[in-house]
């Protein structure tokens, strides 16, 4: 039997259709790359004639990203990467688009979840574009016979660059993917000031509290830490970092956080935000140690940094408290609260809408030329993961630059020269 697409299981789809081609429209406005990609896609149709599966947060910049997909004429079939993150009216929307099918829907179950999966792959994707992963692995664990007819894939985040990774290090890896992740016009702005800003709203808008004067524990100084750390201090807030790095903890001693391990920023935190990619940062022995009240989020890809098996073991009650914050009491009597279930916060909170516009306009402006290049030059990639050809993370930000209206200097011949020449000196 066929999945049901998001338009057979709203009870209204024109509203919701309508209610998201207003949400897709706002972000289309201030995305001056997608913008500019679009118009080129448009007339040139790069895609013409490829199926390309998408498992992304479906909300509405991605609505833009897969709606200049298919204007660049490819036929695409979208579902969630998070069973919380999507906008049932966006998804709506673009399943509303001739060359577009949504099966993307919000707060499904897990096995509701990878029957969408299952539905995207059966329109024989030819190029496959992830958030996390899941369409990868769905395809090399049940149907690997789609293998032969996918010219590559593309990556947008770090936990799916980290998977992709191990496969390809084991030889598991049979057809080519970019790492989107790792471009500095991604990673450097959709972790840091993406992550950095939209946690931290989120975790804001849940609770209606305030940064100020509180101590905010953010687990892991990478990209994404780094931002939420920054954003944090910037809103008055004391800030300790935890690693498992050295170069890392050093970098935020330098920067001026407190750093120290999380069984001691346990008892001093108000706040905390999870951002490492891996698993069990926050765990029994902290639980035990907290003090009555303390927020806990997760900024990083899946909901495993924060124990939540074993909080649950710990409470003598559970109950949600505000939307989006469920509340574990302790049998001394404090309470522990958790935001979005320990799902990214940012996406899967009540209030999320995911990173801000502007900065999804860069990310998914890389994606788009990426789709572009894997179809276009496909038989210069190998099976693997690889690094995104470094001009076409410069056409995108000489994009921005243009649309901001912001000039650079360009190096003059005799600069080039000198800075390719290891024959000068004093
Ligand atoms: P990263 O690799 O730059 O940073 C992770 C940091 O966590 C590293 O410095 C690592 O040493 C540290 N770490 C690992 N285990 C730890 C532990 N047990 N305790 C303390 N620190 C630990 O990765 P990046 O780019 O910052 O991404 C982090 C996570 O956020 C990934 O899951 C990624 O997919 C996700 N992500 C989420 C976004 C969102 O919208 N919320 C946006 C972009 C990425």
């Amino acid at each position: 039997m066929s999945h049901p697409t998001i338009t057979d299981r709203l009870a209204d789809p024109s509203g919701a259709r309508e209610s998201g081609r207003k949400k897709i429209e706002w972000a289309r406005q201030h995305m001056p790359i997608m913008t500019s990609i679009a118009e080129t896609f448009g007339e040139e149709r790069p895609l013409e004639g490829q199926t390309v599966a998408m498992a992304m947060h479906v909300e509405a910049k991605t609505a833009v990203l897969t709606e200049v997909i298919a204007e660049a004429g490819a036929e695409v079939a979208i579902t969630g990467c998070n069973p919380l993150s999507t906008h049932d009216d966006v998804s709506a929307a673009l399943d509303a688009h001739d060359a577009i099918t949504s099966y993307a829907e919000r707060e499904v179950d897990d096995e509701a979840y990878y029957a969408a999966i299952e539905a995207t792959l059966d329109h024989g994707p030819t190029v496959t574009v992830d958030d996390g992963g899941d369409l990868v692995m769905a395809i090399h664990d049940e149907y690997p016979e789609l293998i032969d007819s996918i010219l590559g894939g593309c990556e947008e985040t770090t936990t799916g660059v980290h998977r992709l990774r191990a496969m390809d290090s084991d030889g598991e890896l049979r057809y080519p993917m970019f790492a989107v992740n790792d471009t500095p016009m991604k990673r450097l702005f959709d972790n840091v000031h993406g992550t950095g800003e939209a946690s931290l709203s989120n975790v804001a808008m849940t609770t209606n509290l305030s940064f100020a004067g509180k101590t905010v524990v953010v687990a892991g100084y990478g990209y994404c830490g780094k931002g939420v750390a920054k954003k944090a201090k910037g809103q008055n807030a004391h800030v300790i970092v935890t690693e498992v790095e050295p170069r890392r903890a050093l970098e935020a001693h330098m920067e001026g956080y407190e750093v120290c391990p999380m069984a001691e920023a346990a008892e001093k935190g108000d706040v905390f935000v999870t951002t490492t990619g891996n698993r069990d940062v926050i765990v029994g022995e902290h639980f035990e140690r907290m003090a009555d009240g303390v927020v806990l989020a997760n900024a990083g890809h899946f909901n495993v940094e924060i124990d939540l098996d074993s909080l649950d073991d710990l409470a003598v009650a559970r109950r949600e408290v505000r939307d989006g914050v469920e509340e574990f009491e302790m049998e001394d009597g404090r309470r522990i609260n958790v935001l979005a279930e320990g799902r990214l916060v940012n996406l899967a909170s009540p209030v999320a809408m995911g990173h801000p516009v502007e900065v999804m306009d860069q990310s998914f402006g890389v994606q788009a030329v990426c789709v572009r290049e894997m179809v276009e030059n496909a038989d210069s990639y190998d099976a693997g993961v690889h690094e995104v050809p470094d001009e076409l993370d410069r056409e995108v930000a000489e994009i921005k630059l243009d649309a901001e209206g912001i000039g650079i200097d360009a190096l003059s011949d005799e600069q080039s020269a000198y800075m390719n020449s290891w024959q000068h000196g004093t």
